[in-house]
C-alpha cells in the first residue's frame, strides 16, 4: 500500500506551514516544511562563506546539510536556528539558491525520505509537482499579496522591531515572481491541485477544507 501524502504548495506567507502542521497533527501524520530546508541551506552557505550564486558549492553543502527537526524546533549543526532562518534576508537567499538545479537535486531524496507511515503532510512550492507527483491530495494555497504581507508582518514584529510592512510586501512580491519565473520547479498551480484562497478565511476553516478534501480522496 502506498503511504498517503498531502502536498500544500503556494506563495510566501499564504499560511501553508500553519495549515499543513495542523492537518498533520489532526491526522497523526508526519509534517515536512520543505521551505525550511532551502532556508537552512541558505543560512549554512552564508555561515560557511559560500556565495548564494555558487551552484556547485551550495549544492555540496545541501548534500551534507547538518540539519535536524526535533522537539518542534529547527537545528543547524546542533544550534537552534528557528528565528535565524525566518529572517526575510534568508528567505531571499533561499529563493536564490532554490533556482539552482543542482541544489534542488541535492535536496530531493532527503525530502522523499520523510514519507513514512501512516502519512505525510508537506508544504512548499513543488511538493505536488516534482517531489511527490503521486500525492493523495494536492492543494494550492494562496491569498492576496497584501493579506500575505500583513500576516508575515504580524509574525515578524513580535520578534524584531524593525519589521517594515511596505518592505515585506516588496520582498514577498519579488520572491514570488522569482519562484514563479524560474525554469526548474516553478511555483504554479498544477492542473490536479485544488485551489484554496484563504484571503478571507480563518486558519480553522482552511484546515477543515483540506481535511474534507482528503476524506473524499481516500
Ligand atoms: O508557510 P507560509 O509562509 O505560507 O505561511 P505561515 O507561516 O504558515 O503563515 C503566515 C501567518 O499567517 C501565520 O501567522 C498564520 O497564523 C497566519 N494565517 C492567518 O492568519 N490566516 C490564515 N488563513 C492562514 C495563516
Ligand atoms: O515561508 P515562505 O512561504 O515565505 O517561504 P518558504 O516556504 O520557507 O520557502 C523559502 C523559499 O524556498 C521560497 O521562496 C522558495 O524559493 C524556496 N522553496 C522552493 O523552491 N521549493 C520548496 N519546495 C520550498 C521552498
Amino acid at each position: 500500500m502506498t503511504i498517503a501524502v498531502i502536498t500544500i504548495d503556494g506563495p510566501s506567507a499564504s499560511g501553508k506551514g500553519t495549515v499543513a502542521a495542523l492537518v498533520a497533527a489532526k491526522l497523526g501524520f508526519a509534517y515536512l516544511d520543505s521551505g525550511a530546508l532551502y532556508r537552512l541551506t541558505a543560512l549554512y552557505a552564508q555561515r560557511c562563506g559560500t556565495s548564494w550564486s555558487d551552484e556547485a558549492g551550495v549544492a555540496a553543502l545541501a548534500r551534507t546539510l547538518p540539519a535536524e527537526f526535533r522537539d518542534g524546533g529547527v537545528y543547524l549543526a546542533g544550534e537552534a536556528v528557528d528565528d535565524a532562518i525566518r529572517a526575510e534576508e534568508i528567505g531571499m537567499g533561499a529563493s536564490a539558491i532554490a533556482a539552482l538545479p543542482l541544489v534542488r537535486e541535492a535536496l530531493l531524496e532527503r525530502q522523499r525520505a520523510y514519507r513514512v507511515a501512516p502519512g505525510l503532510v508537506t508544504d512548499g512550492r513543488d511538493m505536488g509537482s516534482v517531489v511527490f507527483p503521486d500525492a493523495s491530495l494536492k492543494v494550492f494555497l494562496t491569498a492576496d499579496a497584501q493579506v500575505r504581507a500583513d500576516r508575515r508582518y504580524k509574525q515578524l514584529i513580535s520578534k524584531e522591531d524593525s519589521a517594515n510592512l511596505p518592505r515585506i510586501l516588496q520582498d514577498i512580491t519579488e520572491r514570488d515572481a522569482r519562484d514563479a519565473a524560474r525554469s526548474v520547479a516553478p511555483l504554479r498551480q498544477e492542473p490536479d491541485a485544488r485551489l484554496l484562497d484563504t484571503s478571507e478565511m480563518t486558519v480553522d476553516l482552511a484546515v477543515a477544507a483540506v481535511l474534507g478534501w482528503f476524506e473524499q480522496s481516500v
